[in-house]
């Protein structure tokens, strides 16, 4: 909504008593998206120059909002001390210029864009000097809000601590959006004064203010899930749940299967393509698409990361910042991250670590492995138990594993390494050097059996085996003697 004459002033720089977290709700995030965003991104897609008015915790609200908002920009200023919505709106007065300044709560992340164009459009045809939303809330939980009230004389909103009826009764809420003519503003907006029990000063006032100076004051009702305000943790979840709800709906719309929709966590930022299935308690976090035909299943969790067509995540899979392509398994129980990349049709089994690496096309890494800094090509198979040793304490090495390279079973490849095409570690090695193409590598001791010794063992007491005195020829685990004493013999 283009208009050259309304400005907007977001009211944000409040202490946030009432969340008892210490830090201001406006830093929460509801579906990935921190509450003060929804309200300056609603006025930048309506075009609606904004000024935020900051206080408790202003750096850190003002990094959020010049992070999100590059490209453009809102105006900052201050309210140094927070005495009050009226206090806050006063602090913006030095960046007042257009004819009529639109004022809205920071605190309400459900707002769409037809509440506020309804507010515009009544105010300037009704050409009042105040407009403001009010709901019907008809929850007797939800005690916190203004009533407004109007009689004889005129419409006033009296905040629910200074009204004297049942509030259960008057259900009519004042929503903490408003729009006033600049003149207005100007000539009233020094006579609002402390309230007598808070000392502090209300903007709620200033519709008193207007009607009893017989100016014309409009309304708009909307629906009351519109303009939830989040006060406390138990609003902050009540109003997640909604966005969470809306954003399922969505994607179910375009032939998502939620197999527990209830239990799921989606985030705004995301995409999921058409005939994919996300099953119970997955998390899906900003910034992660999600191809088609897929299978997200339980309790998977998976940020800002790319998983192609025909992927299927199997459960308690955690994938963060990588990419995964078409046709690829992952999982049960996988973690890979650090943009780590999984090429076409290759399989990540469970219990394995994938951590800044690559691996090839059709490569395999099937059972409880760590991969670390390794780049391994197509068709390369890793055997259960294999881990690469790509730090030394002090600085991290890398690992190269060559297409259709074959490491066996519990291996420890000690990085820098490089591991040549087609060649093939024995199970169980500590490779420490460079495996040419091609090659068999062995690096392990050779076992030794000896004949009918586990028999004499087992006649002995568990005294004599450990008794320092009576020094066996082997402890219980052989562990007494060297690997050259056995061999040889002694
Ligand atoms: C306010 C309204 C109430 C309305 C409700 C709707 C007042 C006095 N009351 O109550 O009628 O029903 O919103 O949700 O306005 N803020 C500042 N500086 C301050 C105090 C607050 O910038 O000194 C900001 C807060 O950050 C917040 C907004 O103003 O974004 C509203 O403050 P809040 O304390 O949430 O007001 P409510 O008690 O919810
Ligand atoms: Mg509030």
């Amino acid at each position: 909504m283009a208009s050259q004459s309304i400005q907007a002033v977001v009211l944000a720089a409040g202490k946030s008593s009432r969340f008892n977290t210490g830090s201001s709700k406006l830093l929460e995030k509801i579906c990935g998206r921190e509450i003060i965003l929804y309200a300056t991104k609603l006025l930048e897609e309506l075009s609606l120059p904004a000024t935020v008015v900051l206080g408790h915790n202003a750096p850190e609200i003002r990094r959020v909002i010049e992070d999100f908002h590059a490209a453009q920009q809102p105006l900052f200023v201050y309210q140094n001390h927070q005495q009050g919505t009226g206090h806050a709106l006063l602090a913006s007065q030095e960046a007042w210029q257009y004819d009529h300044i639109i004022v809205l709560n920071s605190d309400m992340p459900l707002v769409t864009h037809d509440v506020i164009k309804q507010l515009i459009q009544k105010h300037l045809q009704s050409e009042s000097s105040a407009s403001f939303v009010i709901a019907h809330n008809d929850d007797p939980s939800l005690k916190g809000y203004g009533r407004v009230i109007k009689d004889s004389g005129g419409i006033k909103i009296v905040e629910a601590k200074n009204y004297h009826g049942n509030l259960n009764e008057n259900c009519c809420v004042n929503a903490g959006i408003y729009i006033f003519k600049r003149g207005f503003l100007e000539k009233h907006i020094t006579s609002l004064v402390p309230n007598s029990e808070t000392k502090e000063y209300y903007i709620t006032d200033l519709i008193e203010i207007a009607s009893m100076h017989g100016n014309h004051v409009e309304t708009i009702s909307v629906n009351f899930d519109h303009v939830r305000g989040v006060n406390t943790l138990k609003e902050l979840w009540a109003a997640e749940q909604i966005k969470k709800s809306e954003l399922i709906s969505y994607w179910m719309l375009r032939g998502i299967r939620f197999y527990a929709a209830q239990s799921v966590h989606l985030d705004l930022d995301i995409s999921i393509g058409t005939g994919t299935s996300i099953g119970f308690g997955v998390h899906l976090f900003k910034g992660t698409h999600i191809g088609a035909d897929c299978r997200i299943d339980a309790f998977s969790m998976i940020t800002k990361s790319t998983i192609g067509d025909k992927v299927v995540v199997l459960p308690h899979s955690i994938i963060e910042n990588s990419t995964i392509a078409t046709e690829s398994k992952i999982g049960p129980f996988a973690h890979i991250h650090s943009e780590s990349s999984i090429n076409t049709q290759s399989t990540i089994g469970n219990f394995v670590e994938i951590k800044k690496s690559s691996l090839g096309i059709k490569s395999k890494v099937k059972h409880l492995a760590y991969l670390g800094d390794t780049m391994a090509g197509n068709e390369v198979n890793i055997g259960a138990g294999t881990i690469t040793c790509n730090h030394n304490g002090k600085t991290k090495h890398q690992t190269r594993i060559e297409n259709n390279a074959y490491i066996g079973s519990n291996n420890t490849l000690i990085a820098p390494l490089t591991i040549g095409s087609n060649a093939f570690t024995a199970a169980g090695s500590v490779i420490t050097k460079d495996v040419p193409a091609d090659a068999l590598a062995i690096a392990r001791n050779f076992q030794v059996n000896k004949q009918g010794y586990a028999l004499r063992l087992k006649s002995k007491s568990p005294q004599e085996i450990t008794s320092n005195e009576q020094q066996p020829e082997l402890s219980f685990l052989g562990a007494l003697k060297t690997y050259n004493d056995i061999v040889n013999g002694n």
